[in-house]
């Protein structure tokens, strides 16, 4: 059921999930940061440490990462910035996590591409976990549900086709998975978030992070349609036993879009949130 992440993917996306993380984000987070003299992070889902990368030239004088992962091959990949304390935890984020954020006395919890693989539950019990000990939460890239193709880089107008439709509802659904941690909220848990942090007195911003993917990032376009056809064909193929058309359509629409890829001229949007929570 738990879902395992390739080193080579979180390679590709991380230029192209860092020049869209919202600037808004930092400039409300830093002067908070900076007021109250904080220093300690929780970084949940480090991966290889990409959100690591992004926070440390960001804040100033951290002093104590604590990175939680399952995976300790891609944990040992994350870096130690220069000064600061850096404890790895090979563990689910359902009780390793949670400890994390009670044990480490840290002021920012923290996480990247990471919410839409969670459960309401989950996220309740985060929110209640940094409530109690009176953090603030970043959680960076949450995949909102859009997807559009555009007919050049820059052309703010859809180019989509029913296929893409069909395509991009298959992977809605299958985004609502069990990835681990309960059924996944996928596309709503940017909303949910927002939802349960305001719930519980905290000011919330949640603001707009979408990948805008165009010819420079050409591999990574290729890497989404692989992945979408996948997903769409399992879930087709799951929820219509006699669905085969639709996936004969899924088929031929990867054929078509890896064509649009390979001419050069394409302009591809994918949705994503940015999260803040400050204590109220
Ligand atoms: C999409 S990756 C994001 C990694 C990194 N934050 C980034 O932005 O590149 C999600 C990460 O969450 C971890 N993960 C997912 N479910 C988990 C769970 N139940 N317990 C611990 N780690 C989990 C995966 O191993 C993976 O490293």
């Amino acid at each position: 059921m738990s879902t395992t992440f390739e080193p080579g993917w979180l390679a590709l996306r991380e230029p192209v999930d860092h020049r869209s993380r919202a600037a808004a984000a930092m400039s409300l987070l830093a002067p908070a940061w900076r007021a109250g003299g904080w220093s300690r992070i929780v970084d949940l889902g480090s991966g290889t440490g990409s959100n690591v990368r992004y926070l440390a030239s960001r804040l100033p004088g951290i002093r104590c990462w604590t990175l939680v992962d399952q995976d300790a091959d891609l944990l040992a990949r994350a870096p130690a910035p220069n000064g600061a304390e850096v404890t790895r935890v090979v563990g689910d984020l359902a009780g390793a996590g949670f400890d994390a954020i009670r044990e480490s006395d840290a002021e920012l919890v923290t996480g990247s591409a990471l919410l839409d693989l969670v459960s309401k539950d989950w996220l309740s019990a985060l929110v209640g976990a940094c409530r109690e000990s009176g953090s603030a939460a970043l959680f960076a890239l949450t995949y909102d549900g859009a997807i559009e193709w555009h007919a050049d880089e820059g052309d703010p107008r859809p180019a989509d086709g029913p296929d893409d439709s069909l395509v991009r509802r298959s992977v809605n659904a299958h985004q609502r998975r069990d990835k681990g941690l309960g059924p996944a909220l996928g596309p709503m848990a940017g909303l949910t978030g927002e939802m349960l942090f305001r719930a519980a007195g905290y000011r919330v911003w949640l603001l707009r992070s979408p990948w805008r993917i165009g010819t420079g990032d050409a591999e990574l376009a290729r890497a989404l349609v692989e992945g979408w056809e996948a997903a769409a064909v399992e879930q087709l193929r799951e929820a219509t036993p006699e669905g085969s058309h639709d996936v004969d359509r899924v088929r031929t629409w990867a054929v078509r879009r890896r064509s649009t890829i390979d001419s050069g001229r394409f302009g591809l949007t994918v949705g994503h949130l940015d999260l803040l929570a400050l204590p109220g």
